[in-house]
């Protein structure tokens, strides 16, 4: 059975949890493959509201098994906790699995992430302090804690001794610091590993048998296409292949296994942490849609920075990601906006070019963005369900977004609960998600 991937294609906080909730339905399996809980994915289902971090979205469906896959970097603290808040709520979370090669963050992850973020000072990157960073450098350079050294504490005892060693130095020779504690850290992480064990899996073969036994596999991608790690807006990025690709080696799924690649975008722009970011809107506009669309992280709480859509920026997205169809979320937040504006094309030294640059200096110093106006609509569309009830100026708005991509888009998103939806190509729609 070929597989689904959602994936976002702007700054992340597309809704990307919202959809796969939606869509994950019909799956009988939904896979993280990359990031750590530096991801906040808010669900919302009948006045029920609740963030989820490591965990995939498909957990709302008790006969959906969710496995956090071996490309994801995982806070055992943080998972347990989530795990207790959502199961207080009444959700079951005895399918949720872990990889075994996926890596453990430390304590010591968190601290190098706001030791370094304080040592960058007006360079820093605005992580989320969440020890993402950290732990994917320590993956790279082969001395990373996985998954599967829980299950043999006597390996478990060894490696982190070594690691705490190791990073005592840094610690309290390049940070001046005071140093940690192997002792505590080992005895709260025995409990943590314990705790954990039930649920850790070798997910390569459970994901390649349930493929040949033709289970429909959901594949949720966590931050998004610009914080991507190869091809995003670096070095203001996060640590993981966040585009397709990143599927395929954070999963151990070949490419030839998947099929529809789902693209999210928000009908505007935001981004937390520092970066460019050519359609930030810089007055009181921001303000109002910032308020309008409750733009305000999930995992950290900062207030996002808002800018209007930009379509070259998707346009390079949706090229790297193969994406397939398309899946407009937020388009309730614009109702009430005299204009809209959407920039096509970037102007470099009085040059217009229609590519994403590759430089950070260039972004920093010189892309501008240029735009077209479109009317605003007016009207509230939060209640709307078909698409020809949309108010005509908001079908222009979509219709030129569709052009310019020369894609399909699926689905536009109204409003932040599971049902708020407008299905826009029934057809495409129900041969995917069925
Ligand atoms: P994710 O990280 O991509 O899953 O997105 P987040 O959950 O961090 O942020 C998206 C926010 O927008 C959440 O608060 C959602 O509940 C909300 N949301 C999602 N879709 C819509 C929509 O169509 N309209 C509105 N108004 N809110 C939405
Ligand atoms: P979801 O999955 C938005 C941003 C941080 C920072 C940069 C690097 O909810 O879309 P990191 O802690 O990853 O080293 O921070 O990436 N960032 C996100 N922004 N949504 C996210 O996840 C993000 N995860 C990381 O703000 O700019
Ligand atoms: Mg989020």
């Amino acid at each position: 059975m070929p597989s689904n991937v959602i994936v976002g294609l702007q700054w992340g906080d597309e809704g990307k949890g919202k959809i796969t909730d939606l869509l994950a339905k019909n799956s009988d399996y939904v896979i993280r493959y990359q990031g750590g809980n530096n991801s906040g994915h808010s669900i919302h289902i009948n006045n029920r509201y609740f963030i989820l971090h490591l965990i995939p979205s498909g957990v709302v469906y008790p006969f959906i098994k969710c496995i956090i896959g071996p490309g994801v970097v995982i806070d055992p603290k943080s998972l347990i906790q989530e795990i207790k808040d959502i199961e207080s709520i009444g959700i079951n979370t005895s399918k949720v699995f872990l990889s075994k090669r996926a890596h453990i963050t430390m304590p010591y992850h968190r601290l190098l992430d706001q030791y370094k973020e304080e040592y960058l000072g007006d360079r820093s990157i605005g992580t989320t302090h969440r020890g993402i960073g950290p732990t994917y450098e320590d993956k790279i350079a082969r001395i990373g804690i996985r998954v599967l050294d829980f299950l043999n504490l006597k390996i478990f005892y060894k490696k982190l001794k070594e690691n705490i060693d190791y990073k005592n130095k840094i610690i309290t020779k390049v940070y001046k610091r005071p140093s940690i504690s192997f002792q505590s850290i080992y005895e709260e992480y025995i409990e943590y590993a314990k705790t954990l064990s039930p649920r850790i899996i070798d997910s390569v073969y459970e994901i390649h048998n349930a493929f040949h036994k033709g289970k429909k596999i959901l594949f949720e991608g966590a931050q998004a296409m610009l914080l991507d790690i190869n091809y995003g807006t670096y070095p203001y990025v996060t640590t993981s292949s966040t585009s397709t690709g990143g599927v395929c080696t954070g999963s151990g799924i070949p490419p030839n296994l998947l099929k529809n690649f789902i693209g999210v975008a928000k009908s505007y722009c935001t981004r937390v942490g520092s970066g460019p970011f050519p359609t930030e809107i810089r007055n009181n506009m921001s303000d109002i849609i910032r308020r309008r669309g409750n733009e305000y992280g999930s995992t950290t709480n900062r207030p996002r920075r808002c800018g209007w859509l930009d379509l070259l920026s998707l346009k390079y997205s949706c090229m790297i990601n193969g994406i397939t169809h398309l899946i407009i979320t937020k388009m309730d937040v614009l109702s009430e906006l005299e204009f809209i504006k959407v920039c096509v094309e970037y102007k470099i030294n009085g040059k217009r070019i229609q590519y994403f640059p590759a430089s950070i200096e260039l972004f920093e110093e010189k892309v501008e963005a240029i735009y077209i106006d479109f009317p605003g609509w007016k009207k509230d569309i939060s209640h709307i369900y078909e698409y020809e009830y949309l108010p005509k100026n908001c079908k222009k708005y979509v219709n030129f977004i569709e052009s310019y991509l020369n894609l399909e888009i699926l689905l536009i998103s109204v409003g932040s609960e599971r049902n708020q939806n407008i299905i826009k190509n029934k057809s495409s729609f129900f041969k995917i998600f069925s």
